[in-house]
């Protein structure tokens, strides 16, 4: 057992989304393992209260610093690290002249691993614990980043590219080299494969991952559908609604779907632990589908406004009850850094504000990102909280990083404004550690 002392942040497991948490501004957080041997928080509160139950543990002492759960982000693509910052016109420009040349060159095996070491080493340093993100094409490209996730003992979910047509010919999923079976029919054995080889094992998570619809054909999604079915606690991540020109592409592939998003329906692909990107130009039919599905939104705001695809309605998805949570979708996104996330998710309010009123607070910003998105995923209670029974994932924030910030946080007279000034103004120098308990 092991104990810390620091503010601490935590949310409430429900309540009004806006005043969910809960802020000691000296608090202990008590760590330890549970019955299955996994270390997790066994207390927390106030140091006061808590001290005398504790006295014989070991306490780390942190003045001056603010303990938070490790933030959760539910759509990145780490091939794509290399493309932050690739202008274009739109996303398919984008994919065909930036993106897809890069993850060409996840061919190789040694081109994936530093890659997936880089990319870990980012997510570690800007305080994410817990990541949803895509591979490539290439079963190698899988298998790196999986091996270098557990190194870290980082909770990891990331799944085989799913693309047999509508991109280059060498990103294409590829028949086997013995003959025999077809790049489809290949691409569906690799993720069964791949699901075996690491779903479950420590802290890594398959999701089943077709690109999106238009690089899929049918049987492939069909193919994608029935693994869904037959591995339940399999995530799928996918991207919908994105782009108007994709848009367009989709209904032209499946004219027979309602909409783009019932594609995904219609092949088995939405069901809960499904995190579909974007989902910004939805109307309120596809809206019902996700919440009835149970499925969520992965809201991407620094590649929505970078790559001009539009902003995700807020307003809209509360009206109707679906779940999101944020995302940094490097490489379309901007930043790595959860501050510069929860920053664009606000700008991004603040348009829904016009049509809506509506406002994004900092508490329900900073959920987003921790506990919101963990219950996108399925894991409510398991990583983006730091509640007693959570595994200990945390992040040390100093407040006093940079002088502006420490200028601005000491003025803070509320909860809200002292959320606020860190939203505003962090980034990876506000986070001192991030702490992933298991690695102990
Ligand atoms: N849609 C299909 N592929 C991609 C991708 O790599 N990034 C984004 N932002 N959208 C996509
Ligand atoms: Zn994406």
């Amino acid at each position: 057992m092991k104990a810390y002392r620091a503010a601490i942040l935590r949310f409430a497991p429900e309540g009004d989304p806006h005043q969910l948490a809960v802020f000691e501004d000296d608090g202990l957080l008590v760590v330890g393992p549970n019955a299955q041997g996994t270390q997790v928080v066994l207390a927390v509160g106030p140091y006061r209260a808590l001290q005398p139950r504790f006295a014989d543990v070991p306490v780390t002492h942190w003045p001056g610093r603010i303990i938070a759960p490790g933030f959760v982000d539910l759509h990145s693509h780490y091939p794509q690290t290399n493309v932050i910052g690739s202008p274009a016109e739109g996303l398919l420009p984008w994919l065909e002249n930036y993106t897809f040349p890069e993850e060409k060159r996840f061919s190789s095996p040694e081109y994936c691993t530093q890659a997936a070491t880089f990319f870990i080493a980012e997510l570690l340093r800007n305080g994410v614990t817990t990541a949803l993100t895509f591979a490539t094409s290439h079963p190698t490209s899988v298998n790196a980043l999986f091996t270098e996730a557990q190194k870290h003992k980082l909770r990891l979910i990331t799944g085989l590219c799913l693309m047999d047509r509508h991109a280059p010919v060498d990103l294409l999923n590829q028949p086997s080299v013995r003959g025999g079976t077809d790049a489809t029919e290949q691409s569906l054995l690799d993720t069964q494969a791949l699901i075996a080889r690491w779903h479950g094992v420590d802290r890594l998570g398959y999701a089943i991952t077709p690109r999106f619809a238009p690089t899929s054909s049918d049987a492939q999604l069909r193919g994608a559908g029935e693994l869904a079915a037959r591995y339940p606690d399999v995530w799928i991540q996918s991207h919908v609604a994105e782009n108007h020109e994709e848009i367009a592409w989709a209904r032209d592939l499946f004219p027979t779907s309602s909409s783009y998003l019932a594609t995904y329906a219609d092949f088995g692909l939405l069901r809960q632990r499904a995190i579909y990107a974007h989902c910004i130009h939805f109307d309120d039919a596809d809206r019902a589908l996700m919440r009835d599905a149970g499925a969520a939104a992965a809201v991407c705001p620094t590649s929505n406004l970078f790559l001009g695809s539009g902003f995700f309605d807020y307003a809209g998805a509360d009206r109707v009850g679906f779940q999101y949570g944020l995302a940094n979708d490097v490489g379309g996104g901007t930043s790595f850094s959860p501050f510069h996330t929860m920053l664009a998710a606000y700008y991004v309010g603040r348009e829904g504000q016009t049509k809506a009123g509506l406002s994004l607070s900092p508490q329900h910003l900073w959920w987003q990102h921790t506990a919101g998105a963990a219950r996108a995923l399925g894991l409510e209670g398991v990583v983006g909280n730091l509640q007693p029974g959570c595994e200990a994932d945390f992040v040390v924030l100093n407040p006093q990083a940079t002088p502006l910030l420490a200028r601005k946080t000491a003025l803070a007279s509320s909860l809200d404004e002292l959320l606020f000034s860190m939203i505003v103004l962090g980034d990876d120098r506000l986070v001192e550690r991030t702490v992933i308990y298991q690695a102990f």
